[in-house]
């Protein structure tokens, strides 16, 4: 199977062993405390997924800034995007070593890491601004993304951390949250080799299951992973759940048995476009998969990068060898009507716009809510019904 990034092994920062966590959950309830945001949060249990290995932790000043500059930590550990604890404000933690770190997103804010504090360093308004343009590509506070980063304050606290449960994910999502070790240990289990990892955060229709397939036959690969995004979305887009259900409908009745694992994970979406395609590059390798579809607009949002942008940073920013995770490129994917099927536009160059099946994203939307089905070329009928349910509730 594929190695780990950036080291022979995985190195989830979860605690195993049962009795050295309850001592940690007893020792937290003496420490200073931190309520942490949701993106935070949402780093320590990707943290202690293994999905972030090999970082020890949240990063610093030093390593925030070098990753947003040039994907690389002061240590020269190539990464992405930043893994921040930011807060607004640290006066509860002032001086101390250690500091128990409280989750926003569960009821009564339980413990869901401990941190030793490395150091509490205040980002200068150029560095944030560095972090945000680099990351995100735009300062605009209309993207979601950095509108998020903006209102995270700019105290940064480093250090490395000991993860205790994984918030809500688990109790959620107990069929679909799996940790990188689970995963790898699923995939080595179907005696799979190569494996195409599928990204999401939105209901799958038709171009997205034949994209599945595309990529599998062209690899010649042994399994699917889906890999659902269930943490925070923006208003509008379709809670977890729900796309949990559709896309497992959708792989009992449409895909062979046994050829796909649908999956998530408990991060939330940055929509950093190429810099988080990246980001889910790193992570599905060390998951163990030995391929990433990236196609149109890949964790997009508006109009804020080209609909391949996500795909060129990995031929013209990411060094050779960086990542040994291959990407597969998809190009829009769309119904034919001449042909009768699902077809990736570069494989029909005689066609024009008029002879695909194209529906928005806001047009499928006002269908849906109006009880008007979809047409079956979009969406398949039992997965629509399920979306439908939803939006008529
Ligand atoms: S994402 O934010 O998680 O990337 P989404 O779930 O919509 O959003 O897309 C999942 C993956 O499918 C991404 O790699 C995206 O580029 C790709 N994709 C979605 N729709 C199409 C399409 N019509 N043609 C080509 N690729 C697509």
């Amino acid at each position: 199977m594929i190695r780990p990034h950036g080291s022979g092994e995985l190195r989830p920062l979860f605690v195993e062993d049962e009795d050295r966590r309850q001592t940690l959950l007893e020792e937290a309830e003496t420490l200073p405390q931190l309520l942490l945001n949701s993106a935070a949060a949402a780093n320590a249990v990707m943290l202690g997924a293994g999905y972030f290995s090999p970082l020890p932790g949240y990063m610093n000043a030093a390593d925030a800034t070098g990753v947003a500059r040039d994907m690389h930590t002061a240590a020269s550990l190539f990464w992405p995007v930043p893994c921040l604890n930011l807060s607004t404000d640290t006066s509860a933690i002032n001086g101390a070593e250690r500091i128990a770190l409280r989750d926003p997103n569960v009821e009564g804010s339980p413990v869901l890491a401990i941190q030793e504090v490395a150091s509490v360093e205040t980002l200068s308004e150029d560095q944030i601004r560095l972090i945000t343009e680099k990351v995100f590509g735009t300062l605009d506070r209309d993207h979601p993304g950095v509108a998020t980063l903006t209102a995270s304050g700019n105290r940064l606290v480093a250090g490395p951390v000991q993860v205790l449960n994984y918030s809500y994910f688990e109790q959620d999502f107990p069929e679909t949250f799996r940790t990188a070790m689970q995963i790898r240990a699923g995939i080595a289990a179907n005696g799979w080799d190569k494996v195409v990892a599928f990204q999401t955060r939105n209901p799958m229709h038709r171009a997205h299951e034949e994209l599945c397939k595309m990529a599998g036959a062209t690899v010649n690969a042994d399994g699917i992973l889906i890999h659902m995004l269930l943490g925070k979305l923006k208003p509008g887009d379709i809670p977890a759940d729900v796309r949990d259900a559709a896309i497992r409908k959708m792989v009992e009745l449409y895909f062979p048995e046994n050829t796909v694992m649908v999956t998530g994970y408990g991060f939330d979406m940055l929509y950093a476009g190429p810099r988080e395609a990246v980001l889910h590059a790193v992570f599905r390798q060390n998951a163990g998969c030995s391929h990433l579809i990236v196609g149109r607009d890949h964790a997009g949002v508006g109009s804020y990068y080209g609909p391949f942008d996500a795909q060129a940073i990995f031929r013209e920013q990411v060094p050779e060898g960086a990542l040994e995770i291959e990407i597969f490129e998809a190009d829009h994917t769309a119904y034919s009507k001449k042909l009768d099927r699902v077809v990736m536009m570069r494989d029909v160059p005689d066609h024009g716009m008029e002879d695909f099946v194209l529906l928005s994203g806001t047009k499928v939307r006002e269908m849906l809510a109006g009880g008007q089905a979809l047409p079956e070329e979009f969406a398949r009928p039992e997965v629509a019904r399920i979306l439908m349910e939803y939006y008529r509730h």
